[in-house]
């Protein structure tokens, strides 16, 4: 899931969990969203601005008057851009305020200057959260259009049980994300990517491979998935866990890779060829373990088939990217990659950069495209990279 190009506005009011806020508040920068925090007085009390601002690396919203010739533009601004209003931990107050028409702060001001669906989450003593006149106010502001999490039941911070706990962290992130569904611009196209190294096998316990940890090509599959796709995910052996919603296929060799794409190639509209594909494998494979032998000790290897230049020879109308992963003269191997392999994309990386390498989370890319032109993204999740990747391809298929 990513949340890359949505605005999520958390307000925090004044509540003991609003410690547990900050949690969500960093999931939610996980996830790629932009996120605004604006703090009442109390919530002060229990958290401090910087502790958001850490973690969101932008100002945080606490005072009303504090900066009078900006504030206008501000609550303004932050009420239009947001795509939702989370106010967690929301406290009777606030619920007391938004259903009597109450603005006197900046957070009850700028919900009530949102046209964004709000998604209030109580947290409160459990006597409080049953009291009439709050579930009064809860009944009125959902007949309103508001949107509420229920509170969990279990132990309060003053030490009895009942229901007022705020849910934990992840399980408002996913109410979140339900809200803030991101766009279904791949609808109905098919994509084949790859992902991983392979494994070319010299005897049966050795083998020659790469470091690729398969992290961009999963990436890609996932967030393809998210946007609508139908998606055939060809993976070398990798550690890390399948995408949801993907169509699987393991393979080993560069040979079973080859395979597994020519054998899908033809339903796709789309191929992303983001895994490491060894270049060479055993002219011949042993049957048994290799013993050791003298001092030196060659092997044979034989070209493997390229399997992105193959896709680029049968193309057609299919959207062919490639990945350059260089450690010198990157702009001109990757230009000299799209031209022979007849791609529409190479997406380029340095990978001696730091947060480029192999098994990062993140990555810096360059997206070239076959008319000469380049695109410079600064260091990102890969989960973005691949958006933008997507982006390109959504562009290219939407101009044919
Ligand atoms: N590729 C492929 N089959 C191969 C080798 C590479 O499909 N046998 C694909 C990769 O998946 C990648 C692109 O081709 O999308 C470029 O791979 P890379 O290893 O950078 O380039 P090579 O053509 O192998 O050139 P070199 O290793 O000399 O840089």
């Amino acid at each position: 899931m990513s949340l890359k190009g949505k605005c999520c506005v958390v307000g925090v009011c004044g509540g003991i969990a609003a410690y547990k806020v900050v949690d969500v508040v960093s999931r939610l920068k996980k996830l790629d969203a932009e996120v605004d925090v604006i703090m009442t007085a109390s919530a002060q009390e229990f958290v401090t601005a910087l502790t958001f601002r850490s973690i969101t690396h932008r100002p945080v919203i606490t005072d009303m008057f504090g900066e009078p010739e900006e504030w206008d533009v501000r609550h303004i601004s932050l009420a239009q851009k947001a795509d939702l209003f989370l106010i967690a931990p929301a406290t009777a107050n606030i619920i007391g305020k938004l259903a009597s028409g109450i603005a006197d702060d900046m957070l009850s001001t700028t919900v009530m200057a949102t046209k964004a669906p709000v998604l209030i989450v109580p947290a409160m003593n459990y006597n409080m959260y049953a009291n009439p006149i709050v579930q009064q106010n809860i009944e009125k502001l959902k007949k309103l259009g508001y949107y509420f999490m229920e509170p969990d039941t279990g132990r309060m911070a003053e030490g009895t049980s009942g229901k007022g706990r705020l849910p934990e962290p992840p399980v408002i992130v996913e109410e979140v994300c339900a809200m803030l569904k991101p766009t279904r611009d791949l609808e109905g196209l098919s994509i084949l990517v790859t992902a991983g190294p392979t494994r070319e096998a010299l005897d049966p316990v050795r083998y020659l491979s790469n470091h690729s940890s398969g992290k961009m090509g999963y990436a890609v599959s996932q967030a393809a998935v998210e946007r609508g796709a139908d998606v055939i995910l060809v993976s070398g052996p990798v550690a890390i866990d399948k995408p949801m919603g993907v169509e699987y296929i393991q393979v080993t060799s560069a040979d079973e890779m080859y395979d597994a794409v020519m054998k899908n190639f033809k339903d796709c509209d789309a191929v992303v060829m983001s895994a490491a594909v060894a270049d060479y494998k055993a002219a011949e494979v042993s049957d048994l373990k290799i013993k050791k032998q003298g001092d030196d000790f060659s092997v044979q290897l034989v070209k493997n088939v390229d399997i992105l230049k193959e896709l680029g020879r049968i193309k057609e109308d299919k959207i062919l990217a490639g990945f350059a992963a260089e450690t010198d003269n990157l702009l001109e191997n990757a230009a000299k990659k799209i031209k022979e392999k007849n791609l529409d994309i190479i997406v380029a990386n340095d990978v001696t950069m730091e947060g480029a390498g192999f098994g990062t989370d993140t990555n810096i890319i360059k997206i070239l495209r076959k008319d000469g032109s380049v695109t410079d993204f600064p260091l990102m999740s890969k989960l973005s990279a691949a958006h933008c990747i997507l982006d390109e391809i959504v562009g290219i298929y939407k101009s044919k």
